[in-house]
């Protein structure tokens, strides 16, 4: 299923034939800032960037987007929301007290079914539409692969219906909050730090000009950008630890690991280590410009152990091209169209406690509309 993943959902040639809805939904979070603009009311980031990054990975899996307008959406990542919060609990529990690892599931059964039934029915009702149009649609999206799969009496391996849901809660599991958190620690970061978002602005409007919105194939040419969307989750990586099982024994750094041990990388100790960072603790992205590095090989090589926010190997995250763009491009658009209204001199930068890595106090500010040509076009 992650091979079918990577090829129809996250690999370069799928991204590239999802590009329009990314663009559509970027314009619509634009056009909702603009509206919240003109209110003059106040934003809370986090939550229009998890709008952005649900109902993008949505479109672009089950081919729509659950409907604002009933309180369909809000449930849906309501659901992700509460998922992400049980499994923190459920993880502590078992990370703390390893004997308590039955006691955790039993203490938290009851809403673990509760989460578990809702997800069954919101996913029941799209497997059930997908199956009626089957036959007379052109346009497959990750559903209908999956589907397809599913009844395919000769699969090499065969899945079930409940594979297919439980791969599509993992997916938004994984996608949604990483996404959002990233781009609203790295917008407070840059509330934080005038003198970048100075040049980051200009950067962009030198590319990508006054008259349109920016866009993901703006990216590559915007080194800048990249270089902030990388040091934000340098300091602020969402999914902070990774576990690993070992499979066999083996030795590292001088230790002898046993077999079936379990080990806890800690990704954001790592990216804060001041034998392998200068200024560790300071967001400064000019630290990720190609141009302070000799080679491009040399930085790639030298970032593979030291720079691990989507963590590493096989176990890696797969979707971190797709995560690039999640946040280069809603950072990006929320630069380029607005200054930011906030209360007090500096965003408070502190963490809340908890397995990922989220704003104690999550960013709220004013979106102040600037670029006038492009508000004469909405
Ligand atoms: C800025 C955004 C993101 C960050 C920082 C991030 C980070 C991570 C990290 C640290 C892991 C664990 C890797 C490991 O154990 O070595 C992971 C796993 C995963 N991520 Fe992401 N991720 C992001 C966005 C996404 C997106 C957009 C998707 C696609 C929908 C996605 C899909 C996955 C999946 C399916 C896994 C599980 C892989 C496995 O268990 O084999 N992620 N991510």
């Amino acid at each position: 299923m992650k091979k079918l993943l990577v090829t129809k959902l996250l690999g370069p040639q799928a991204l590239e034939r999802s590009r329009g809805i990314r663009a559509d939904e970027l314009e619509r979070f634009h056009s909702s800032l603009l509206d919240k603009a003109v209110k003059k009311e106040i934003v809370e980031i986090g939550k229009e960037a998890t709008k952005l990054s649900n109902n993008s990975l949505w479109r672009m899996s089950i081919g729509r987007s659950f409907s604002e307008k009933n309180g369909e959406a809000e449930r849906v990542r309501g659901l992700v929301t509460e998922l992400d919060g049980l499994t923190k609990k459920v993880l502590f529990a078992t990370l703390l007290h390893r004997p308590l690892e039955k006691l955790g599931i039993s203490l938290f059964k009851k809403e673990i079914m509760c989460v578990s039934d809702s997800f069954d029915e919101v996913l029941e009702r799209v497997l059930v539409e997908h199956e009626q149009k089957l036959d007379d649609h052109q346009d497959r999206d990750m559903m209908d692969v999956l589907l397809a799969a599913y009844g395919d009496e000769n699969a090499e391996h065969k899945i079930s219906r409940n594979h297919i849901k439980a791969f599509f809660v993992e997916l938004f599991f994984a996608g949604t909050d990483t996404s959002a958190q990233s781009i609203q620690w790295t917008m407070a970061e840059i509330i934080n730090h005038p003198n970048i978002l100075k040049r980051l602005r200009e950067e962009i409007d030198s590319v990508v000009g006054k008259t349109r919105l920016i866009q993901e194939t703006d990216l590559p040419k915007l080194p800048y950008l990249q270089a902030v969307v990388k040091e934000g989750l340098r300091l602020h990586p969402p999914l902070p630890l990774f576990v690993r099982t070992f499979q066999e024994g083996c030795k590292i750094g001088g230790f002898y690991v046993p077999e079936k041990t379990t080990l806890i990388g800690n990704a954001y100790v790592m990216m804060r280590d001041p034998s392998v960072w200068e200024d560790p603790e300071e967001f400064k992205p000019e630290r990720f410009l190609s141009s302070s590095r000799s080679t491009q090989e040399e930085e790639r090589r030298e970032q593979a152990l030291k720079y691990i926010p989507f963590g590493s190997g096989r176990r890696g995250c797969p979707g971190s091209s797709l995560g690039y763009i999640f946040v280069g491009t809603a950072v990006g658009m929320m630069v380029q169209c607005f200054d930011w209204s906030i209360k007090g001199d500096k965003v408070q930068m502190d963490e809340a406690g908890g397995l990922n890595l989220s704003m104690a106090h999550s960013l709220k500010c004013t979106p102040v509309p600037r670029n006038r040509p492009l508000l004469a076009d909405q």
